[in-house]
């Protein structure tokens, strides 16, 4: 079979290590993606950064129109992140009938539904496995692993961020500026780290959750968001005194009234699993009403975890591409089962 031929938008963190892990594990991926995966063009805003990370394996542009213009290309992944030039280039890719592969929460949190529709209209597939929890696949076990069970709840440690500032000030008694700074050292924090510390960024990754476990459309707009910038050391302090930890939940809970859909720094007494996920770690629990409780752990940010989530997804398209549209598009585009609003 022909290898599917990729264009990539941009190449900081992530897209660095999505060219690592598929150069290091080119034979293996190849064999589960049953043929080759081969970048041919990269468009970054820094051709000559861009070109020493690819080194001649492929084209280096410094414009994304020429990815999503490229006729041989069959699949592009965006890393660009934020709402406007990478919703323009995304949706320019799929007018020009090219899958999608995004680890962009933000884009799909807010302008998802235009997306999804745009894709299923155009009969390719929008994959972002990546957009929620890194490394973790979150998105996958929602959809297939967990494809028997009404999802009762899902309730997670889903920005790495605050996680590791929250961890940092309980175990070391530093304070909060002094850990974002470090959090955005290691390149776990967003462009503008209010999205990380409001809780911004983590109810982008409860909404898009939430529209897969519940069948809802991206409701972003809909999420009560509150972050951790309240929090003192002295509340950290108490609620180890208590025997608790202070951990920044994303919860989207089916309730009779509707789907609810919350971010906010939780209580959650000392000797719970969740309670011990510390640094900038990620952790997903999730409530089925078959499977009962589940549990998913991992690196939710960072190159090369978010690489293999980026990866997973250019597996599945490049299995799936062939296959027709209705067979493989409710596979991976978001489909709501109902476009109504239901309550939040
Ligand atoms: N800023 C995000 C986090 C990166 O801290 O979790 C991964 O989405």
């Amino acid at each position: 079979m022909k290898p599917i031929k990729v264009g990539l938008l941009g190449i900081g963190t992530v897209g660095a290590g999505t060219f690592n892990v598929l150069k290091r594990n080119q034979e293996e991926i190849a064999r589960r993606a049953g043929r080759g995966i081969e970048i041919v063009m990269v468009a970054d805003l820094n051709p000559e950064r861009a070109r020493e990370l690819v080194g001649a394996q492929c084209e280096v542009v410094g414009d994304g129109n020429l990815v999503v213009a490229h006729p041989e290309i069959d699949v592009v992944i965006e890393l660009i992140g934020g709402y406007g030039v990478a919703r323009e280039l995304v949706l320019k890719a799929i007018a020009n009938g090219k899958h999608i592969v995004t680890a962009n929460k933000a884009l799909l949190a807010t302008h998802g539904d235009e997306i999804f529709r745009a894709a299923q209209d155009k009969g390719v597939m929008v994959a972002y496995e990546a957009a929620v929890a890194g490394g973790i696949p979150i998105i996958k076990a929602l959809r297939e692993g967990l494809t028997a069970n009404r999802i009762e709840w899902i309730a997670g440690i889903i920005n790495g961020t605050t996680n590791f500032i929250l961890s940092e000030m309980r175990e070391k008694g530093l304070d909060f500026d002094t850990v974002l700074r470090e959090a955005q050292r290691l390149g776990y924090a967003e462009a503008d780290p209010t999205f990380d510390i409001e809780g911004v960024d983590a109810a982008h990754k409860a909404t898009l959750m939430a529209a897969i476990a519940f069948g809802i459309p991206v409701q972003f707009d809909k999420a009560h968001v509150e972050g951790i910038t309240k929090l003192e050391a002295v509340d950290i302090r108490y609620a180890e005194q208590l025997g608790y930890r202070i951990k920044l939940l994303g919860i989207a809970k089916r309730t009779d009234q509707g789907v609810e859909l919350r971010v906010h720094p939780t209580l959650i007494p000392a000797k719970r699993l969740i309670a011990n996920v510390e640094g900038a770690m990620n952790a997903v629990l999730v409530q089925g009403d078959a499977v009962g409780a589940t549990l998913y752990y991992g690196k939710g940010a960072g190159s090369e975890p978010t690489a293999s989530a980026v990866i997973a997804d250019l597996v599945d398209i490049a299995r799936l591409a062939d296959a027709q549209p209705e067979h493989r598009v409710p596979h991976l585009a978001f489909q709501p089962q109902s476009m109504s609003d239901l309550p939040i």
